[in-house]
């Protein structure tokens, strides 16, 4: 394994402890749960289809899908972050296949659909990872954010706001810790995930013609789980899905 492969699952391997108290990792509202639930459904083939969730940390995707009767394998790096992700889905009595591996050389194939959520922007080479899912599934689907650097000025601001809030009500930060400047140099996507990003990106691997879509239904109903007026007034970032097959 590489030296930035150990980095980042030494990274999520402790973040595994603590990475599900944020409701923006693991929403548990039900209104933005059923947001995510028909999102999905309209996205993917039909259940019982077999899809791989690449990077599936703790199961956000990947628990929803076997819920709605999917035939889910959850690759991961980080052995911590599956633990968490078999606790859960034992937990409800679901059946989750977990496989740790790097998602640049996925080891597993003969699936219907693969779905991503926020994995992308921490890949050494995110070209050669959709390339390689494109071996092993019919249909793309990357579930991302417009958040942070690659969203301007704007989500900067919105984060900020977002941030004084948090420490206002003594909440926790969402990661134990950040990204060191010298890992994020070598991340192409870190702090770029725009939709341009992508949908180039994309096309440009043997996926061709990509699909952008914003996820507006997932936006409205994370809005209404926000805290405070403050918070709903401050928003939520873009969501938007890129799809190809
Ligand atoms: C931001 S978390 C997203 C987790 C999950 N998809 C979600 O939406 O909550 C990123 C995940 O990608 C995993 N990851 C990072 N690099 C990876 C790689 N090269 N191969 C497989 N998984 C990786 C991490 O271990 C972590 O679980």
């Amino acid at each position: 394994m590489s030296v930035i492969s150990d980095q980042v699952r030494s990274f999520w391997d402790i973040d595994a402890a603590t990475y599900d108290r944020s409701p923006s990792h693991n929403p548990t509202s039900t209104v933005e749960l059923a947001a995510w639930g028909a999102t999905l459904r309209r996205l993917l083939p039909p259940p019982p289809a077999r899809v791989l969730d690449v990077g599936a940390g703790t199961g956000f995707l990947a628990i929803q899908l076997a819920r709605q009767g999917y035939q889910i394998t959850a690759f991961d790096l980080s052995a911590g972050m599956l633990a968490r992700l078999a606790d859960k889905a034992r937990d409800e009595g679901l059946e989750v296949e977990t496989v740790q591996g790097d998602a640049t050389e996925p080891s597993v194939q003969g699936f219907e659909a693969v779905v991503e959520r926020h994995l992308l922007w921490t890949l050494p080479d995110p070209g050669r990872a959709l390339e390689a899912w494109h071996y092993a599934a019919e249909r793309l689907v990357l579930l991302e954010s417009l958040w942070g650097a690659a969203g301007g000025t704007g989500e900067r601001l919105r984060r900020a706001g977002h941030g004084a809030l948090r420490r206002i009500r003594k909440e926790q930060p969402d990661h134990h810790a950040e990204y060191s400047a010298e890992l994020r140099a070598q991340l192409p996507l870190a702090g770029r995930s725009t939709p341009e990003a992508l949908v180039s990106l994309v096309q440009s691997t043997s996926w061709g013609p990509a699909r952008l879509e914003r996820l507006w239904d997932v936006e409205w109903a994370t809005r209404r789980g926000l805290p405070s007026g403050l918070d709903r007034l401050l928003g939520v970032s873009p969501r938007y899905a890129v799809i190809a097959q």
